[in-house]
């Protein structure tokens, strides 16, 4: 692993940091390939919004993709970018003029078990807090809750239901359920994180003329699906043949979209 903090190798990170102390920051991973970001827009958007939601001045998107190129390399490579609000005293109010913290982290580039992928549903619920609700902000114990259910090898991604039971995603992953010739992803509205990878399934459907739709998604549509599947930056997108032991349907609009994003 390389690490750049605000762009220098070898420093430390600041104790008080906000992002260690109250989790008051964002996160990217992005997926680096034969030497450039996958879907780099859309990160930089996302990063971009999220900051201006949380009210962290936006770090400057050059300083962030010279840092990115600079601990992926020539290569593949999976990039973790961290911005917080920076330091400030002890307290939960945030400094008036804060100086964001950038952390970017180059890890080796693994590949993601080939589909299709066996799930299962998580006890562990996710809140719902339309104020945070798409962001991909730091504060991460529900998935790291749901993550640590299971340590089955076979079991490849858990699947988080909201509070009131809604099927909302998986936990490091968005969710797709086609169904009746439409494809509908669950809202992001309460809770939930706008995965970059879910935003350009929405456009590949957009483009190829799919009637697709965000809405609100049950157990019960995804047993009775025609294909689910699961999205994120770094898979891509998996297949899901079954949930807790009890299959699903299998189809090809994962397949069309994985070539389609190829293909751009
Ligand atoms: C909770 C959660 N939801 C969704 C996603 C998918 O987001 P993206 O497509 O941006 O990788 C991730 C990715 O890590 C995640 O952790």
């Amino acid at each position: 692993m390389r690490v750049l903090v605000d762009g220098a190798a070898d420093v430390g990170l600041d104790p008080l940091d906000r992002g260690l102390q109250y989790g008051d920051g964002l996160f990217e991973t992005v997926a680096w390939r034969r030497g450039a970001p996958r879907l780099a827009e859309y990160h930089l958007e996302r990063m971009a919004t999220g900051c201006d939601r949380l009210g962290i001045p936006r770090p400057p998107e050059r300083a962030l993709l010279a840092e990115m190129a600079e601990v992926a390399g020539a290569g593949d490579a999976t990039v973790k970018v961290v911005v917080t609000r920076g330091s400030g005293p002890r307290g939960y109010r945030p400094p008036r003029a804060p100086s964001p913290r950038r952390i970017v982290a180059g890890f080796e580039a693994t590949a993601a078990p080939a589909g299709p992928w066996q799930a299962r549903l998580c006890a562990t619920r996710l809140g719902r807090n339309p104020s945070l609700a798409g962001l991909k902000h730091l504060n991460r114990l529900e998935q790291v809750l749901a993550r640590a259910e299971w340590d089955d090898p076979g079991i490849h991604e858990g699947l988080m239901l909201d509070d009131v039971g809604r099927v909302v995603c998986g936990t490091q992953s968005n969710l797709f359920v086609a169904a009746g010739g439409r494809l509908v992803t669950p809202r992001l509205d309460e809770c939930g994180v706008a995965g970059v990878m879910r935003r350009a399934v929405l456009a590949w459907a957009r483009a190829c003329g799919l009637d697709a739709a965000e809405a609100h998604v049950t157990v019960d549509d995804l047993r009775a699906a025609d294909e689910v599947f699961v999205t994120s930056a770094l898979i891509v997108a998996r297949r899901l043949s079954s949930i807790d032991g009890s299959p699903l349907a299998g189809g090809v609009l994962h397949e069309e979209f994985i070539a389609w994003l190829e293909a751009h």
